[in-house]
């Protein structure tokens, strides 16, 4: 097993050199398609982007020269078996390339994105003795050294975000890669840094990816807040437009996870309604109860008491059960 994960390895590299040959070959769009989506050269290089040509055979008969054997690009993942059994061909074809490196450097995988509106937008290498996504974030590679004095990471949903953010000079990033954060990410995650600020799209999935991730990061044990772009769609917009600080601004007003549990309860309930200040206090205190810190929670609970207008000792036994009433 561990001979066929360095094959793979080895396989990897040589298609991702190959792919970024082709960026640089000006005739084939995928380098103007880069440039105009405001990544400059030095970036596309950092990050070893690429171009997978739309022919159907070129990279599967350059590995096929170098001395790989068709199995052996089969099991990287580079290549499909046609239907009628007759052949392989590339996977990917007509994307630019991003290479997936692990923590300690190989290439474990790649996605690749169409140069336009097509769909499938992104494709991915499949699971390989080498790679499984939800074991993986895109990016760690760099952003474990950068974590700064705070040991923050941010946490984004796609490739083009952590590539942008780094870009404009904000580079403890990494990406989740599209899925729902799994319990093995949150774990490579909380080896590295201190407290995770996750910050999915705007959009509802991504909400919804942000409420999944804050549960399995909590779960692992690690410190998160929730930062909601005030503006843009992703982070990748939202930096390439308002630029560094005003996305580190952004990260500074990111909220706690209760903060941001309360916010999201106050939608959900009309506080100005009984039924709604109830409703709300019995939702929220369900997840005070979770707190360890007695300052917290007695910062939280005056909040609480403030924002529904119920009293702190109601709220107070509604947490600890009726029995404490007077404590
Ligand atoms: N993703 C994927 N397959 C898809 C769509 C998305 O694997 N068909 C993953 C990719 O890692 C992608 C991430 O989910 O980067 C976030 O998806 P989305 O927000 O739709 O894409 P963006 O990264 O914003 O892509 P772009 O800015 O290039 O349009
Ligand atoms: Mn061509
Ligand atoms: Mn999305
Ligand atoms: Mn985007
Ligand atoms: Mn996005």
């Amino acid at each position: 097993e561990i001979y066929r994960k360095n094959k793979v390895y080895e396989i990897n590299r040589e298609a991702a050199l190959f792919y970024y040959k082709n960026l640089l070959d000006k005739k084939n769009g995928g380098l103007n398609y880069l440039l105009k989506r405001g990544l400059e050269i030095q970036t596309i290089k950092k990050f070893g982007l690429g171009y997978a040509h739309e022919d159907w055979e070129q990279l599967n008969k350059y590995l096929l020269c170098k001395g790989y054997n068709q199995n052996e690009i089969f099991m990287a993942g580079l290549v499909s078996e046609q239907k009628n059994k007759n052949g392989y061909y590339d996977r990917f074809r007509n994307r630019v390339m991003f290479p997936i490196i692990n923590t300690t450097g190989k290439v474990i995988a790649f996605g690749g994105r169409v140069l336009g509106d097509f769909q499938p937008k992104y494709l991915n290498s499949p699971e390989t003795p080498a790679f499984n996504k939800g074991n993986n974030l895109f990016g760690l590679n760099f952003a474990k050294n950068e974590v700064t004095q705070k040991h923050q990471i941010i946490v984004v949903e796609g490739y083009m975000d952590v590539i942008s953010l780094y870009q404009n000079g904000i580079k403890n990033v990494t990406a989740s890669l599209g899925t729902a954060l799994t319990k093995n990410q949150a774990n490579l995650l909380k080896r590295y840094a201190g407290e995770v600020v996750i910050a999915y799209d705007t959009d509802t999935a991504g909400q919804a990816a942000t409420l999944r991730g804050l549960d399995v990061l909590r779960e692992v044990g690690c410190k998160v807040r929730v930062l909601r772009l005030s503006q843009g769609k992703d982070p990748d917009e939202f930096v390439m437009k308002k630029g560094k600080v005003a996305f580190l601004e952004e990260v500074d007003n990111a909220l706690s996870l209760i903060d941001y549990k309360i916010m999201l309860l106050k939608k959900e309930n009309d506080l100005a309604t009984t039924e709604g200040s109830v409703k709300f206090v019995k939702s929220i205190t369900k997840i005070l109860k979770g707190l360890t810190s007695p300052v917290e929670m007695d910062a939280y609970i005056k909040k609480i008491a403030l924002e529904s207008r119920i009293s702190i000792e109601a709220i107070k036994s509604e947490i600890y059960g009726n029995n404490k009433y007077d404590r």
